[in-house]
């Protein structure tokens, strides 16, 4: 599940200020979370000759469903502005269902990024109902574009958070079909750093409205400067086989056993796996003793937490029997519980393919703690391919040439190899 990224102040005044606002406009953020943009809208209007609270209240409108938001918002801007917190219109309710009857000058924020496949199948099924582009493996962000659209007056602009892949992803060309009926747009690539959590997909500035009022910004690389098309997975992704723990009895336990022994939440990760990839559900945490550390991966020292330590101790003779690991406990008796392989940290987006198959089994993998294990392939696109690689893994030629070139298994059942995947033609 993708946790929700925060927008640092000097962004957020940054694409503010870029919106011809007059005093009197009317400012709206969906999504406004801690009232980062609103604080900014409201700066520029006081620049503007916005003199009193309630003037400045009146312009700016933030929608958020978290009420401990909510308040923070209205806190936020009464200590800065002035008055009560009461007199901030930040409202408790659902964006995607607030009416549209009265449009607003400039939608502004960083609306949430959720790709489909994380949403509930009902909220999938009511959004495709509801919004034109909730179509494929749509992110939550195009809804809150799409909705903004409507809720903007004609000569109305955007300007709003998005990931950079939404000028070139595939399940985005519904909503780039309706801001280019708007008018003009631009994605302008904004640095990761700052964002809180660091966003893990690359973040972009979307800027709509009508094409005489849009001021002229850079202009998006990604949208502009298509590279010649690959040939190979393996020329636009570097594909390896995902970890190999050893013992995965020992290291995988279900959510509720995790829970019941105390294991230290950051020492869980969530996995996926090829049984993952084939539509099963996933209800198993692996224990990752492991760090970052650049572009390694360092053991932490488990003193730090008991829980785990006592788990793995209790494993500790039953993972001596397995000759990898017997090997590692005698070379370093204080760090046994070393996994077999690992892939380097991950930084960015990546996809998993399952290494066992019978037609299309792959995800799209944004969170970075996620561990691929090694019945799936960990594909990492090279900077700026993301939605190549996507756009290959959605398809069906992808799919039937790898059916032609692996192994075959028992009935429909394919094997495929890292080797095999890198030199599949697109
Ligand atoms: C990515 S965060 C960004 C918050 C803020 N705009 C910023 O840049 O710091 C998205 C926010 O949207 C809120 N949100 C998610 N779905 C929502 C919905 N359906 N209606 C209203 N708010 C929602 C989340 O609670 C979260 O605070």
């Amino acid at each position: 599940m993708r946790r929700d990224v925060f927008t640092p102040y000097a962004v957020a005044l940054d694409a503010v200020s870029k919106l011809p606002i007059e005093r009197g406009s009317r400012i709206l953020d969906l999504g406004c979370g801690e009232g980062v943009f609103l604080e900014a809208a409201a700066a520029v209007l006081e620049t503007k000759g916005s003199a009193s609270p309630a003037e400045i209240a009146s312009s700016v409108t933030g929608i958020e469903q978290d009420p401990r938001r909510v308040a923070a918002s209205k806190g936020r801007l009464a200590l800065r502005f002035g008055g009560s917190p009461a007199d901030w219109d930040v409202r408790c309710v659902d964006a995607l269902s607030v009416s549209e009857a009265e449009p607003y000058d400039f939608i502004v924020g960083n609306p949430p990024w959720v790709r489909a496949h994380h949403l509930t199948a009902e909220s999938r099924r009511d959004y495709r109902k509801r919004f034109d582009s909730a179509t494929g493996n749509f992110d939550l962000s195009f809804l809150f574009v799409e909705k903004s659209l409507r809720m903007l007056k004609p000569e109305g602009r955007l300007a709003v958070i998005v990931s950079s892949g939404l000028g070139v992803q595939p399940a985005a060309t519904q909503l780039r079909g309706l801001l280019t009926e708007r008018g003009e747009w631009h994605l302008h690539s904004l640095p990761r750093e700052g964002f809180k959590p660091l966003a893990s997909i690359k973040p972009a500035l979307l800027q709509c409205g009508p094409s005489r009022l849009l001021t002229a910004v850079e202009q998006d690389t990604a949208k502009l400067d298509p590279t010649p098309p690959a040939e190979s997975l393996g020329e636009i992704a570097t594909i390896r086989a995902g970890v190999a723990t050893g013992a995965d009895s020992v290291f995988l336990l279900t959510e509720a056993n995790a829970k019941a022994l105390e294991i230290e939440e950051s020492r869980l990760r969530r996995v996926v796996r090829g049984r993952t990839l084939q539509g099963r559900t996933e209800d198993n945490v692996l224990v990752w003793p492991y760090e970052a550390d650049g572009e390694r991966w360092k053991l932490v020292d488990l003193s730090a937490f008991p829980a785990t330590e006592a788990y793995l101790g209790q494993h500790r003779d039953r993972l001596a029997n397995r000759p990898r690991l017997w090997d590692s406990i005698q070379k370093k008796p204080d760090t046994w519980y070393r996994f077999i392989s690992l892939p380097r940290p991950a930084t960015s987006q990546r996809f998993a393919i399952a290494d066992v198959f019978r037609g299309p089994a792959w995800t799209v993998i944004d969170d970075p703690t996620t561990v691929v294990l090694n019945t799936a392939f960990e594909v990492t696109p090279h900077a700026g391919e993301e939605a190549a690689v996507e756009q290959a893994l959605r398809s069906e030629g992808f799919w039937s040439t790898l059916t032609d070139k692996s192994r075959r298994l028992q009935g429909t059942y394919r094997r495929t190899s890292a080797t095999e995947l890198a030199a599949l033609p697109l």
